[in-house]
Order: C-alpha cells, then structure tokens, then sequence
C-alpha cells in the first residue's frame, strides 16, 4: 500500500457507531500501543526536537492574556502544558483555558495525568474532551481563541472535515496553528522529511518494540501534504493566510501553519 493510499482509506463502522475510516481506526491501536511510551521517546529519544518544536511553537503562537486554547490532538497534553507554562511567564498567569481533545483514550489519560495536580486543574481551567477532530459535537460554536494541532493533523483521514469544525468552533478572528513535519516543495526537502520520520520510527520501533505499528505511525506522517497544498485546503475551509502562511520551527524539519477565521463570519457561527 503506497502512503497516499493509506492516507486515503475507506470508512468502516466502529462498535459504537461512530463514524471512523479504516485509517482512523490503524491509527488510534497504533497510538494505543505508543501511549505509556508517548513522553519518553518523545522527550528522551526522538529528540529534544519535539520539545524545542513546541516550546518555539508557543513563542510564535504568543497567546494573549485569558485566552481560551482549544489543543486539538492533544496527546499526552504537552501543548498544553507549554501554553499554562507560557502564560505563567509571559502573562502573569492571566485566566486562560485549556480544552484538550484527542481520540485516543489511551494518550489522554496521561495527559490527565499529568495535569491533574496542577493549579490549572484545581482552579476548573481545563477541560478533557475524548473526541474526534472531525466532528467535536461537544464544543458549541465560536467557544476559542486559538485551535492548536501540533503533530496530529497528519492522523485525520478528512481533513477538510477537521478544518472545517476548526472553523466552527473558532471565535471570529480566532486562529488556527497547524504544525507538521515539513518536506517543502523541492526534491531534497522531502528526502530529509523522510530521513527524520526513518529515524523517529527506528526510535519508537525500539521502544515498543512493534512495527507494525511504528510504520502506521511513520506512513501517517508522511502522507501529510507540502506546505502550498495545506494551505490551499486553509483557505477553502475559509481561513485568511497571511504571508507566507506558515514558519518553519525545529530547524526547518516542521512548519508552523497558521490562518484566521475571518471577522465577518461572526453573523453566520
Ligand atoms: C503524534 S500525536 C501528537 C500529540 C501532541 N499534540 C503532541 O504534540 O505531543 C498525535 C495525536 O493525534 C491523535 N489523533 C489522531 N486522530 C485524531 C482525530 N481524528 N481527532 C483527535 N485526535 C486524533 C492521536 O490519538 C494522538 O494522540
């Protein structure tokens, strides 16, 4: 199966019939079995990359004072957590929010985990939604700021329909950051994207020790598309791009798309 095929899976029904394509399904047993080793090939192995990546990722982001953060995909709640730890800094710990959405509950556990003893907790900031970025029936229209998805775009089998619930449940002149790993437009970039996601996934086969699933993982992430075509499908579901419409963090290996859902649709959501 060639990665553009697998990106482009047909939908199966799952017991709770909840709609979910045959990828979507791969991916959530793969980041099952990658939950309890999530944080320690992400932090010690795969790098201090993804860290760095997100730590730059929220400078860039630079959210306002109380802002409420939707962290879609949110993992093991490391986005989030740099958001809290970003607003202690830079904010004086203004009272912003936190909603954190993943599919997988498995990987949200732990990011319950470990926020749970944290003041942002305690003071009923944050909220845990189990759900799938293509259809948040949770979230009422217009409820964020800002809808973050950092590494986790690349998992959803229609992005158009993510895209579109992002547009949904943004504020007017709220926005969207995206980040993925970036192979650029030219012949060399993608060689080097594929390099590092070989790398990543020799690390994550090492540690859980299943390739079945590690190649799920890395197939997934290489079937995300260049940057002009992201930010193609930005502007069809309906986001201003601003410039070049993305920054490259982590070296230039990943891209940080953004875009804003434009003030007038305030009198349609
Ligand atoms: C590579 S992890 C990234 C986690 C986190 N954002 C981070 O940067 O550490 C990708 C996450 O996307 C989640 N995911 C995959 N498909 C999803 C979907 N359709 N809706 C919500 N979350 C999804 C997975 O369960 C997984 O936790």
């Amino acid at each position: 199966m060639t990665f553009e095929e697998y990106s482009s899976a047909g939908d199966v029904c799952t017991s709770d019939g909840e709609p979910i394509s045959s990828k979507q399904a791969d991916m959530n047993e793969a980041y099952s079995a990658l939950a309890s080793v999530y944080d320690k090939y992400n932090s010690e192995s795969s790098i201090p990359l993804a860290a760095i990546a997100k730590r730059r990722g929220m400078e860039i982001i630079a959210p306002a004072p109380g802002v409420a953060f939707l962290d879609m995909a949110a993992g093991t709640g490391d986005m989030a957590m740099c958001f809290f730890e970003y607003q202690d800094i830079a904010n004086h710990d203004a009272p912003s929010t936190a909603t954190l959405v993943d599919l997988n509950a498995d990987m949200l556990d732990i990011a319950k985990r470990r926020l749970g003893n944290t003041k942002w907790v305690k003071d009923g900031r944050v909220e845990f939604i189990e759900g799938n970025a293509e259809h948040i029936s949770d979230i009422q229209n217009s409820t964020f700021d800002i809808y973050c998805c950092y590494l986790g775009m690349h998992n959803m089998v229609h992005r158009d329909r993510a895209l579109s619930e992002a547009m949904r449940v943004l504020k007017p002149g709220g926005k969207i950051y995206v980040a993925e790993f970036n192979t650029g437009t030219w012949r060399i970039g993608k060689v080097v994207r594929r390099l590092l996601v070989q790398f990543v996934l020799y690390l994550i086969t090492g540690t859980i020790g299943d390739r079945t699933m590690s190649l799920r993982l890395n197939r997934s992430a290489l079937s995300f598309p260049s940057p002009p075509e992201f930010l193609q499908e930005l502007k069809t579901a309906g986001f201003q791009v601003e410039g070049q419409g993305y920054r490259s963090i982590a070296y230039g290996l990943a891209a940080l798309f953004s875009g804003t859902k434009p003030v007038e649709c305030g009198s349609v959501l």
